[in-house]
């Protein structure tokens, strides 16, 4: 219905050959905040096993579990003390072997988190580091250096953690004398391993094949961006954030610790381990790199299969941003034959209906306290709505984070005293941090903990959840016609049957970023955001999807339509 311009961007051809990642939407599982099967207040892999329907209710393809590995919850599981076996809180082996079964049973595949850039501080390895010598074989694992200083009282270089503080931190000699350091990016409860040890990839690729394995179809890689570190340990003197890259301003020099070239050698052994297996087994990675073209070397075919595109995450509510990502992202995925991804939200960020609701929706606050302006929620949830409306049509595979397809907000008030993000702690407060958008999903308005768990008195989930939760609840939405949770079924149920994630992708006539306008055709879809202030008219056509009403064929700002 609308002309195609600017054909420059076009996904990869369709094909009924391609992978199943190629156009998966893939649905992000924060285990400890999903469901709660056995009532402590924790959730659990029974939890995530009983809401499978649910998932397959709304239509994913695919489940990917963040860490539910022994470790003692320093930073959320992810900082793992044995990377072969499922922590206590969360079950066994075999419930993980159960909801892997259940998943495939629903048609789903199921992705695990792979943390190879640090282990907790509990990993036998770091304990055996600990109890041996300086110079040895145990310590060779880990980044150990001596101090600088006359007694080396200062750490071996100025880098800090991206937690804040110092990347460093001194232990003790057997005498109880202070010795060497150890680095740590993130926090001091997670030494980073030394990629440059035989062993350390050795082991790897051996949790690798355990989980292959037992059938898992893909992993995440946790910072994948970071294993090594340039020769020498030079200074750095920058701070570096999470999803930002390692240079976000330009006049910074390249970091010496995130997106070293010796990273990708990685990325091509393990991409031989995979093809040891059947069924199009995969990874994708959590690089934060400063651009798109940086990104797709994680892509290139024989290293990994998907790598998070956070510049749309980054875009924030901005059609002149949103469309450069996607023109970049769509020129690249085209260029290298490989698919896009998209994502809004996930476990490290303020969820994008809450970011949406700032005065500056660009803005990128690490984590929102009841001391900072307060988003405005219903205009947070309308983008929110529109904003899904755009990732789903794009073609590649979508990332939703759970909550995503609820609406939910972050929680914003959330007291001191129950925050457990390393983050908040180690920048004495000026992060709020990312319990926010950890907080237990809410199933049931009527019951309490909105659900969370439906043992029959339940402890307190592990986070307090704000009022508002009773109102997003599932119970208030699955099946109610007009819910965000109908909204998201619906666009994936059109984004399969016009099968759009294989599809060609264009900006369309009506595409006018500067004026707020964000207009795409995919396949036979045309999809058009209004991302300014004032009424769009819409061209004729057939609504096959609308974030909000459309009376008299007008597109009100802060809403999204796929016409036909
Ligand atoms: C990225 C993960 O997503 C985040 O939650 C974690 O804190 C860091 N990596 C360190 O593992």
């Amino acid at each position: 219905m609308t002309d195609l311009v600017n054909v420059s961007a076009s996904a990869a051809p369709p094909s009924s050959e391609s992978p199943w990642w190629a156009d998966a939407v893939v649905y992000q599982v924060y285990p400890r905040s999903f469901a709660d099967a056995d009532g402590d207040g924790m959730g659990d892999l029974r939890g995530v096993t009983s809401r499978i329907p649910y998932l397959a209710e709304l239509g994913v393809n695919a489940l990917w579990l963040s860490p539910f590995y022994v470790s003692p919850q320093h930073d959320g599981g992810y900082d793992v003390a044995d990377f072969r076996d499922v922590d206590p809180m969360f079950g066994t082996l075999a419930d993980f072997d159960e909801l892997l079964a259940a998943a495939k049973a629903a048609g789903m595949k199921t992705i695990v988190d792979l943390v190879p850039n640090h282990t907790s501080n509990e990993h036998v390895w770091f304990q055996e580091a600990l109890a041996s010598p300086e110079g040895s074989a145990a310590r060779a694992r880990y980044i150990f250096r001596d101090g600088k200083g006359d007694d080396g009282e200062l750490p071996p270089n100025n880098w800090n953690s991206v937690f804040g503080g110092a990347a460093w931190t001194r232990v003790q000699r057997e005498d109880g004398t202070p010795g060497q350091w150890y680095l740590h990016l993130f926090d001091t409860t997670q030494p980073d391993l030394d990629w440059t040890n035989p062993e350390v990839r050795a082991e790897f690729r051996d949790v690798l094949r355990f989980w292959l394995d037992r059938g898992v179809d893909g992993f995440r890689v946790d910072v994948a961006h970071g294993m090594i570190k340039a020769e020498g340990l030079p200074d750095w003197n920058f701070q570096a954030h999470m999803l930002e890259g390692g240079t976000v301003d330009p006049n910074h020099e390249d970091s010496p610790f995130f997106d070293q070239d010796g990273v990708h050698e990685i990325y091509r052994d393990w991409n031989a381990v995979l093809s040891e297996y059947d069924g199009d087994r995969m990874m994708v990675a959590e690089a934060w790199v400063p651009d798109v073209e940086r990104l797709f070397r994680y892509i290139r075919p024989d290293e990994m299969q998907q790598a998070f595109n956070f510049g749309f995450l980054l875009s924030g509510w901005s059609a002149e941003r949103m469309s450069a990502n996607i023109e970049e992202t769509e020129r690249n995925a085209r260029r290298l034959g490989r698919p896009a991804t998209w994502v809004l939200s996930n476990h490290d960020t303020v969820r994008h209906s809450s970011r949406y609701g700032l005065s500056d929706p660009t803005t990128y606050p690490r984590g929102i306290s009841a001391e900072d302006e307060q988003p405005n929620e219903a205009l947070g949830l309308a983008r929110g709505r529109a904003a899904a409306l755009i990732e789903l049509a794009l073609p590649g595979s979508a990332y939703i984070y759970e909550g995503d397809e609820l609406g939910l907000p972050e929680h914003t008030t959330l007291p001191a005293e129950v925050r457990q993000d390393p983050s908040f702690f180690r920048t004495k407060g000026a992060e709020r941090g990312r319990d926010g958008c950890r907080v237990p999903m809410p199933w049931d308005a009527s019951r309490p903990g909105y659900g969370f768990s439906d043992a029959e008195s339940p402890a307190d989930p592990w986070l307090p959840q704000p009022e508002s939760f009773a109102r997003y609840a599932a119970s208030e939405q699955v099946g109610v016609h007009g819910s965000t949770f109908e909204l998201y079924r619906q666009a994936l149920s059109l984004r399969k049957s016009e099968s759009l994630g294989q599809a060609d992708f264009a900006f369309s006539s009506l595409h006018d970023p500067a004026a707020g306008i964000l207009s795409f055709v995919v396949g036979s879809v045309t999809v058009v955001a209004n991302m300014g202030e004032t009424d769009f008219a819409l061209p004729e056509g057939e609504i096959l999807v609308a974030s909000h009403e459309c009376p008299a064929g007008i597109l009100a700002p802060n809403s999204a339509v796929w016409l036909k």
